[in-house]
């Protein structure tokens, strides 16, 4: 694994690249912000969606046995009385008697054997309490233990309390799946590392339902498949790690659970978690509504409750990963010899923000213009394209090069047939990796780059 050592300077340079071309802003800046909230900036906005559409289609649509679900944030208190989150969704909160820090219990270093502050370096510590990390809230006009519900801390719950409605309507066969993608909050102690651990956050989760003989092997089946994913969306395999979680690590009900890790700038840390639930949530949720959540087999005529294989993915998370995983900065020489250095995010066309700049080589000449946007303008019904006439071409390449985008195409005096007819209707498209620059036929363009964002 290519995990290099943590870098503080690496990630402030992603952090400050992220705000300074609008990926990631912090929420509410002008306010002061909100410590753990964030909100996504115009090309933060696209590589996001892009990533959550590759999802959906790799996990529901280009699927048979998965369906999709679209659950609402807030549900009935005893959905999470019935799961366990009421009772036990919470982190070890200790507090620091000196600088008044609240701090995760589980994440303290130690001095001298004793329990440390990382903020102001004191060790008179409270003892560990345990904190519920759900946003609590009332639904209506009475503010009352009646009235309490919860923000979701997960997407799964949904998923678990609509199953029967699901089977029912899908008329799905075991083993098959249930996919959503959305926003969940939980209330973290100590929010931190940019996005990484936020207060509100999006999850794309799948609940994958079986036969119990079935478990153990499709656990193996998902933690490929969702290797494969991360291939898919551009993060090499030598940045990410598999750990197996350890029997007395796992939960009780878990029979098996896997951790994809990344190595980001501040460590190697969990990007998604892969568990076998085995039938407890089911159980949970029909013992608790006393409704049935069980299946009947037609082949063997039994009845029992699905056992589940979960792959639970952060939409934050994979985004910080790609942003991570693509920043570079390199010198680079041009032909005159001068040398400066790029800062370049090397995304994989299919999520990067904007899939092709289009640029005229002069913006105060009519013909190239005018052409220019028409290529823009075409090209739009189909992806992101950013046209750009301001400043020299290099510098136009290099935000755009900042920006992720892996084609530019530029509009110059060939393509409008000013240097003979050989050219005419042929474009410049430059990638963004190699820097290289092919001709191409206007008319050929949008094949070409249909093929590669794919
Ligand atoms: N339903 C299972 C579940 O929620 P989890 O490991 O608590 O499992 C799944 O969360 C994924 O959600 C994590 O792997 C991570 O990618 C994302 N996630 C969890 N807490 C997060 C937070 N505070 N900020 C950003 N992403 C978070």
């Amino acid at each position: 694994m290519a995990l290099d050592k943590p870098s503080t300077e690496r990630m402030e340079r992603i952090v400050s690249l992220c705000k300074r071309r609008g990926f990631i802003f912090q929420t509410s800046e002008i306010y002061g912000g909100l410590n753990g909230f964030w909100d996504y900036g115009p090309l933060g906005t696209e590589l996001k969606r892009n990533l959550k559409e590759l999802w959906w289609r790799r996990m529901v649509r280009e699927r048979d046995d998965v369906v999709g679900l679209d659950g609402a944030i807030l549900m009935n208190r005893q959905v999470w009385v019935a799961s366990g989150h009421e009772a036990t969704f919470s982190d070890p909160m200790v507090d620091c008697r000196n600088c008044k820090s609240r701090l995760r219990g589980d994440q303290l270093a130690k001095k001298n054997g004793q329990r440390q502050c990382p903020v102001c370096g004191g060790t008179d510590l409270t003892e560990p309490r345990a904190f519920n990390l759900m946003f609590k809230t009332y639904v209506g006009a009475t503010e009352d233990e009646s009235t309490v519900s919860y923000l979701r801390p997960e997407t799964a719950q949904a998923i678990f309390v609509q199953f029967k409605n699901v089977l029912e309507t899908s008329r799905q066969k075991l083993p098959f799946g249930i996919a959503q993608i959305g926003k969940a909050f939980r209330n973290e102690i100590n929010p931190r590392n940019f996005t990484f651990r936020s207060r509100e956050f999006e999850q794309m989760e799948l609940e994958y339902f079986c036969r119990p003989e079935q478990g153990l092997e499709l656990l193996e089946y998902w933690l490929k498949e969702r290797l494969k994913f991360y291939e898919d969306v551009g993060i090499a395999s030598d940045l990410l790690h598999v750990h197996k979680i350890p029997p007395e690590e796992r939960a009780h009900y878990s029979k098996g659970t896997y951790d994809i890790e990344f190595a980001f700038p501040f460590g190697v840390q969990e990007l998604e978690g892969i568990a076998y639930r085995s039938d407890f949530d089911l159980t949970q949720h029909q013992n608790a509504s006393g409704k049935s959540l069980d299946y009947f087999d037609e082949d063997s005529k039994q009845r029992f409750v699905p056992h589940v294989v979960e792959p639970s993915a952060g939409v934050d998370r994979t985004v910080l990963a790609l942003l991570c995983a693509g920043y570079e900065e390199e010198v680079v020489t041009d032909e005159k010899g001068k040398s400066e250095t790029r800062t370049v995010l090397r995304f994989h066309p299919r999520v990067a923000p904007i899939k092709c700049g289009v640029f005229p080589l002069l913006k105060n000449n009519e013909r190239l213009v005018r052409q220019a946007r028409d290529i823009a303008d075409s090209l739009r019904r189909e992806m992101m394209v950013f046209y750009d006439e301001a400043g020299a071409i290099g510098r136009r390449y290099r935000r755009q090069d900042e920006a992720g985008t892996p084609f530019c195409v530029t509009v110059d005096f060939d393509t409008i047939g000013e240097n003979g007819p050989a050219n005419k209707d042929t474009v410049t498209v430059r990638y963004r990796d190699s820097m290289k620059q092919d001709r191409i036929r206007i008319a050929e363009l949008s094949d070409m780059l249909r093929e590669k964002i794919r």
